[in-house]
C-alpha cells in the first residue's frame, strides 16, 4: 500500500519534461471511448482504476502490446504506439492508477467487491459488469463456498489462460468475498 500511494505521488508530480502524458494519451488514443478511470467505463472495457492489483506492469506491457495475442476473440485493439516511451508511460500511469484497499473492509464481502472493482468485469444481479463475463449472482449454486475459494486464490490453476489474475487477498478477505458471492446467490 505504501509503494502504490509513493508511486501516485510520484506521478501527479511535475515529472520530467519529456515523458509522454498517459493521461492525454488515455483520450486521445481512444482508451476512454471503452474504458475509464476514477469512474465505471461507459463502453465495453472494464474500469482501470485497480487494475493494478490484478494486473502487474509486466502483463500490462505485452497485453498493451498486442492484445489479441493474450485473449484472442478481445475486442481491445492494437494501440499504435508512436514510441516505448508511451507505452511505458501508459504502464506506469496504470498501475499508479490505484486506491488503497481499507484494512477495515477485510471482513465485509461486499466492501471488499468493491474495492478491488471486481465489478469492473462481473456483474451481480444484473447490476455493473460487462456482458462478456459472468454474473456472480449464479455461482453459488454452481459451486460450493469451498469451490469459490479456491478459484479466488488461483484462477488460472483452475481454469488455464482465463482472463482472471490472482487478487492480493489475504484468506480472511478471501473467506468474506466467498461469503459475499454465497450470499447474493441465495437472495434471489
Ligand atoms: C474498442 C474498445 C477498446 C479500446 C479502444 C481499448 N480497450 Fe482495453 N479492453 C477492452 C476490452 C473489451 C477489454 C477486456 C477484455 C475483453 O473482454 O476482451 C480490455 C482490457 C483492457 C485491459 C485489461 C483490464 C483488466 O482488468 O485486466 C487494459 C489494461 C486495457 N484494456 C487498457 C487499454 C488502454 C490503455 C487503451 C487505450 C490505449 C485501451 N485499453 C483501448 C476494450 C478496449
Ligand atoms: C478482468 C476481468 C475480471 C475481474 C476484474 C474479476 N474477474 Fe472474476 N472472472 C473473470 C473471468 C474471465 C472469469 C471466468 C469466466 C469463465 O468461466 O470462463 C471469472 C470468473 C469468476 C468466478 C467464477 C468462477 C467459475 O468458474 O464460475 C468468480 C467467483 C469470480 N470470477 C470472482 C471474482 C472476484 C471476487 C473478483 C474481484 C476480487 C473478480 N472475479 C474480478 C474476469 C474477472
Amino acid at each position: 500500500m505504501v509503494a502504490a500511494l509513493s508511486l501516485c505521488a510520484r506521478s501527479a508530480g511535475a515529472g520530467a519534461d519529456s515523458a509522454p502524458d498517459a493521461k492525454k494519451m488515455f483520450t486521445e488514443k481512444g482508451c476512454i471511448a471503452c474504458h475509464n478511470i476514477g469512474a465505471p467505463s461507459v463502453g465495453p472495457g472494464p474500469e482501470l482504476t485497480q487494475v493494478g492489483y490484478q494486473r502487474d506492469a509486466a502483463w500490462l506491457h505485452a497485453w498493451l502490446t498486442n492484445p489479441q495475442k493474450m485473449k484472442k476473440d478481445t475486442i481491445m485493439p492494437k494501440i499504435p504506439w508512436k514510441t516505448p516511451q508511451e507505452l511505458d508511460a501508459m504502464v506506469n500511469y496504470l498501475m499508479a492508477a490505484k486506491r488503497p484497499i481499507p484494512a477495515a473492509d477485510s471482513g465485509n464481502g461486499e466492501k471488499l467487491f468493491q474495492d478491488y472493482q471486481c465489478g469492473a468485469c462481473h456483474a451481480v444481479n444484473k447490476k455493473g459488469g460487462k456482458p462478456q463475463f459472468p454474473d456472480l449472482a449464479r455461482e453459488a449454486k454452481e459451486h460450493d463456498a469451498e469451490f469459490l475459494d479456491k478459484w479466488l486464490a488461483d484462477p488460472q490453476k483452475i481454469k488455464p489462460g482465463v482472463f482472471m489474475a490472482t487478487f492480493p487477498l489475504t484468506p480472511t478477505q478471501r473467506h468474506s468475498l466467498v461469503a459475499y458471492i454465497v450470499s447474493v446467490n441465495k437472495k434471489k
